[in-house]
């Protein structure tokens, strides 16, 4: 019925990759790879669904992204299940699950792929989003909080995304945290009436949390806010200064940034960020911290970990497409049913000895045919009809230099191949 079909969208706050972007992000993907696996980390592929209550207790109950940006449904037994809103919790619980605490520490584990938080989409914010994610367990720090910090400045230089200051905060471990808890408290409680509603209950609840609020009126209050490093215990000073000097002697770009809370509730200690003024509102490119307490929070041993994750929408919004898509070595053009059944195999053995060759299926005119080999990019053409099938030959066209070559047709594949072999020594930068 004509006029009857709807065409169905993708949902908002999700997109598709498409090429030429596509060959960027698995450039980026590679690169991260390559660059961890120096470090020494493995890949960790856990689900992308797990029970909610991994993430309301290891990202906190009382944080934006388990108060209302998780997607969770219940399942038939009336369990409820969340689409992983970060990846550290379920990096966690496999960690724990798995045992792999019992292997050599620190453990070093990355994963790459796709989280969902329900929030309002706006340029570099969306509802399913990929993060390049690694954690690091069984170190103390704070070397290590620096050789991970070091290793996202290389991802960043590497990736071309300049520049790159790293904000640094230490927020407290549970020695200190009380104190500096009570303080926020008492200087919040003064203010009440000017805190949005979710933060007049988050004073109840958890009072960090409104150092994280959005809302214009918190935003200014926390500016005057107790800072977390006036209430630092003497272990977590020495842990930033210990960290200061390794970035120095790795000569990372940073700065102190007393006012940097993060949106998670696991973080003790070493709290990073990477932020630009590339992107508007959603600046923060890159963020992470140490978590010591959240192995056993999640019913593991007491191990001390730390990790981050770069968003890959975002870090792809920096550097744009830097990959092109890859052309043709070859397009072979038939122009009868007999030279399509001779270019067939000619054109699998050139596949499967590792070149990109295309050929048509179609009949067509031999113009429509070069116009469409040109605007695929193909470096050459090879043109095969009657004539060239009884002659024994076909021509080679380099679509470049437009030199031809006579190809015969009794051992074509070697011949070809030798052709691309010195046409890419030609076409090698000096
Ligand atoms: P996060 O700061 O929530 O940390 O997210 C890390 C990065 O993911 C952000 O800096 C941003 O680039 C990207 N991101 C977050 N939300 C969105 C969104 N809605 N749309 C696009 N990009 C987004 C974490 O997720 C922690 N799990 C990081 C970590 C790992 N901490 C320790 N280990």
């Amino acid at each position: 019925m004509k006029g009857d079909s709807v065409v169905i969208q993708r949902i908002k706050g999700t997109h598709d990759i498409l090429s030429p972007s596509v060959e960027s992000w698995v450039a980026l993907e590679t690169m991260a790879r390559d660059l961890f696996t120096r470090f020494g980390f493995r890949e960790i592929r856990p689900p992308l669904m797990e029970w909610t209550e991994l993430f309301a207790r290891g990202i906190g109950e009382s944080t934006d992204i388990v108060e209302k940006e998780m997607y969770s449904f219940t399942d038939s037994r009336g369990r409820s299940i969340s689409l992983r809103p970060e990846a550290t919790a379920g990096v966690l619980r496999a960690f724990i699950e798995n045992k792999l605490y019992s292997e050599l520490l620190p453990q070093k584990l990355f994963t790459i792929g796709p989280m969902f938080r329900h929030e309002r989409p706006q340029k570099g914010r969306f509802r399913q989003f990929h993060q390049i994610n690694v954690e690091v367990l069984g170190d103390p720090g704070p070397q290590v909080d620096a050789e991970l910090i070091a290793m996202a400045h290389l991802l960043c230089s590497q990736a071309g995304v300049t520049p790159t200051t790293f904000l640094i905060n230490s927020l407290g471990c549970p020695e200190c945290r009380p104190g500096y808890r009570e303080a926020l408290s008492g200087f919040f409680s003064k203010h009440e009436g000017e805190l949005c509603p979710d933060c007049s209950r988050r004073l109840r609840t958890n009072p960090l949390r409104v150092l994280d609020c959005k809302a214009p009126a918190c935003r200014e209050l926390a500016g005057n806010a107790p800072r977390t490093l006036d209430h630092l215990c003497p272990g977590c000073v020495d842990h930033l200064s210990g960290l200061e000097k390794a970035l120095d002697l790795l000569a990372v770009p940073y700065r102190i940034h007393s006012s940097l809370v993060r949106g998670l509730d696991y973080y003790a200690r070493t709290a990073f960020e990477l932020v630009t003024t590339h992107l508007g509102a959603q600046d923060a490119v890159m963020g992470g911290g140490r978590y010591d307490g959240l192995v056993e929070l999640l019913g593991g041993p007491s191990i001390p970990g730390i990790g981050f994750a770069a968003g890959m929408e975002r870090l792809h919004l920096l550097i744009g497409d830097f990959v092109q898509p890859s052309v043709p070595d070859l397009m072979i053009v038939t122009l009868s049913t007999p030279a399509q059944e001779r270019a067939i195999p000619l054109c699998h053995g050139l596949r499967s000895r590792g070149f990109f060759v295309e050929m048509n299926f179609e009949a067509r005119s031999l113009k429509s045919h070069m116009k469409r080999a040109d605007r695929t990019g193909a470096r050459f053409v090879l043109i095969l009809g009657d004539d060239e099938l009884r002659a024994g030959n076909a021509v080679l066209r380099n679509m470049r230099t437009k030199n031809q070559e006579s190809v015969d047709l009794a051992r074509p594949l070697e011949q070809i191949v030798s052709l691309f072999r010195a046409e890419q020594e030609m076409s090698k930068p000096c």
